[in-house]
């Protein structure tokens, strides 16, 4: 069976929509207007986002209390500290493990300097130290199945995190009953709305030389991560199911990195001023692609446009000053969250789906300050 998480920000729209549809149930459209009645619904909902708040801060004291977690271990392998997203990630894990009654001492978070061989060094020392549970984003997806066999020999329940193994390892999971489980979001559904985030400023704008085509380049993380490759087939796609033509004038790897794209976009557009749209396949990449086309004299939504994915808080400040077209949300509360709820039911015995996913979120000038706002 499939799992998803929901996010923060589905909740608190749904919450919104509640609170909406009560008020209006409640009292006649003619006297909602009377202010006496908008301070009594105005109270109301105070006190029903007043208890509903009191009862989620019992339902964490409760399982803070959890004197179970208290003396487990936990180990997790992040492929690289120096990647923004992934920071974002393993911080919220770590806050929200310790938050849940895990000991902070308890929680070893290693970097595997973009290495499979280090990675896999570490997940040995882990093993040699007898953790309850581990949580892992693979240097290298294809490593998964080796990595997942030394786990599962060790007896160690496993969680995996941002960097989806193949359909077949996947498979092999629930075949054998295995305590293993993915958790993160679907890719393609990222890179579709890159895609439609442009296709709903309409083709009159975004083709800006009116020859009929969308000349764009494409900045990829690293190719061998599923996410870039999606990403890079989806994007593209949304625009052709749209009924638009497309010309690739460039396509290269930027490895989810700023400072490589910003280098990359620089050549690619001056080898190519022509370029209508700039793709990256993350923000950190749409950041260094910006100070290119800065430098280029060019004007992002005037004579250029620009998508990335993730919500970097700087890149959502981009998009709201307008310097970036839009992003998608990955959703690293959600995603962190889930892992280390997952991580829970492994040690408790309560035992996990085998995948558990989440929504990614469409990010434009629109939305950028609610999405800003429920990240602080
Ligand atoms: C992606 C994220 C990238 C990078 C990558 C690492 O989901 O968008 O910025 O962090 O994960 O695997
Ligand atoms: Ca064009």
């Amino acid at each position: 069976m499939k799992k998803k998480l929901v996010s923060l920000l589905t909740v608190s729209a749904m919450t919104m929509a509640m609170l909406a549809g009560c008020g209006s149930s409640s009292a006649p459209a003619a006297e909602t207007a009377a202010p006496a009645e908008t301070a009594d619904t105005a109270t109301q909902t105070a006190e029903a986002v007043a208890d509903t708040a009191a009862e989620t801060a019992e339902a964490v004291a409760e399982t803070a209390g959890n004197a179970d977690l208290a003396d487990k271990k936990v180990g997790v392998c992040i492929y690289q500290f120096a990647d923004n997203f992934m920071t974002l990630f393993r911080t919220e894990l770590e806050n929200y493990l310790v938050s849940q009654g895990f000991s902070k001492d308890n929680i070893t978070i290693v970097d595997g300097a973009n290495d499979q061989a280090t990675q896999t060094g570490q997940i040995d020392n882990f093993i040699t130290q007898g953790v309850d549970v581990l949580i892992i984003n693979p240097v290298n997806s294809s490593s998964a199945a080796s990595i997942t066999d030394k786990v599962v020999g060790a007896d160690i329940p496993l969680v995996y995190i941002n960097r989806e193994p193949d359909a077949d390892e996947e498979a092999r999971w629930s075949e054998n009953g295995w305590n293993v489980t993915y958790v993160g979001c679907d890719a393609r559904q990222s890179g579709t709305m890159q895609g439609e985030i442009l296709v709903d400023l309409g083709q009159e704008k975004v083709d800006l030389n009116g020859d009929g085509k969308i000349q764009y380049i494409m900045i990829e993380g690293d190719p061998e991560n599923v996410d870039a490759q999606y990403r890079t087939e989806f994007s593209v796609k949304a625009l052709v199911d749209a009924g638009w033509e497309v010309d690739e004038l460039d396509d290269q790897v930027g490895n989810w990195d700023q400072a490589t794209a910003q280098q990359l976009v620089a050549n690619s557009l001056s080898a190519h001023p022509e370029t209508e749209v700039v793709f990256c396949n993350n923000d950190a990449m749409a950041l260094g692609a910006l100070q290119s086309i800065d430098a280029a004299g060019r004007k992002v939504n005037e004579d250029i446009y620009l998508v990335g994915v993730d919500a970097l808080t700087e890149a959502l400040e981009d998009v709201l000053a307008g310097t970036m077209t839009g992003t998608v949300f990955n959703d690293h509360i959600a995603q962190s969250h889930g892992a280390a709820d997952a991580a829970i039911n492994f040690v408790t015995g309560a035992g996990n789906d085998y995948y558990i996913g989440c929504d990614y979120v469409k990010v434009t000038a629109d939305n950028a300050q609610s999405v800003l706002d429920s990240l602080k």
